[in-house]
């Protein structure tokens, strides 16, 4: 691997093999979603637990002080909204000079396979990983599904991550799913988590993060399974737990409840 993408990978992904990203990303195409309303006051108490930030350029330039020494991961796919025809319909948003600019870590890009777009962002992922390579930045392939939640299977999660390493990916954003370390198995790089919208439980949330670690995932990058939490800090502190320190389930659970006392 060359020196420039090792080392900015391994800002992310720290020593043990493991990162706990914090999703920040969703305005760009969810506009103002709840509580990421005002970005600077949700991301301010979190950023000293977290390993990355993924965000936008606008987020991270308006909203995060540069003198915070945070590894980015900068979105850098877009050109649709929740209120349009198509969610697949993506192009690329970002130019690598910008990321440069930015000093990124990584970039990231969605892909939607089985949908009419599935041609076009698997192109857009090729060139944003050309340009990326010649930079030394790595990029994150984001497994995306639109409204179409319930797509997030096995089959369809390795099938989309796998395509996503094939074409040149450093590492893949997913979702966790029954059998999920069939997922892991056949993809040849490493994977993290989404927590999609809000879960039930805070304990189900916790459970797929576990799961997906002992799996063999890297890690997560969750988003409103933490900042639209009961308490934010308490749950990624625990996600840290699971993702650094090999925390039990039932340990993770114990420590939440714990964490939420401390307010
Ligand atoms: C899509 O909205 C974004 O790429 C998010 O970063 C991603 O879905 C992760 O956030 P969440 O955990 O809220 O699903």
């Amino acid at each position: 691997m060359d020196w420039g993408i090792k080392n900015r990978l391994s800002r992310i992904i720290k020593p043990d093999g493991h990162t706990v990203m914090l999703a920040i990303d969703h305005g760009y195409f969810l506009g103002p979603v709840s509580r990421l309303e005002d970005p600077a006051k949700t991301i301010k108490p979190l950023l000293p637990y977290t390993d990355a930030l993924m965000l936008t350029r606008g987020v991270l330039r308006n909203c995060v002080d540069a003198v915070n020494d945070i590894p980015v991961v900068l979105r850098a796919s877009g050109g649709n909204s929740i209120a349009g025809k198509d969610l697949s319909d993506e192009g690329i948003t970002l130019s690598m000079k910008e990321a440069v600019r930015l000093n990124a870590s990584a970039v990231a890009l969605s892909i939607y396979i089985g949908t009419d777009h599935e041609h076009q962002t698997l192109i857009n992922l090729s060139r944003l990983i050309d340009e990326g390579e010649e930079y030394g930045i790595p990029v994150l392939a984001v497994t995306a599904v639109g409204k179409e939640l319930e797509k997030r299977d096995a089959r369809y999660l390795s099938l989309s991550c796998r395509i996503a390493a094939e074409l040149g990916a450093r590492f893949v954003k997913t979702y966790y799913c029954d059998d999920f370390e069939k997922v892991v198995k056949s993809c040849p790089v490493p994977l993290v988590i989404a927590g999609g919208p809000k879960l039930k439980t805070e304990t189900d949330v916790l459970r797929i993060a576990y799961e997906a670690v002992r799996q063999g995932a890297s890690g997560v990058d969750m988003g409103r399974n933490v900042w639209q939490s009961q308490n934010p800090v308490a749950m990624i502190k625990t996600l840290r737990a699971i993702g650094h320190e090999k925390a039990s389930l039932s340990k993770a659970q114990k420590l939440l409840e714990e964490l939420r006392k401390e307010r």
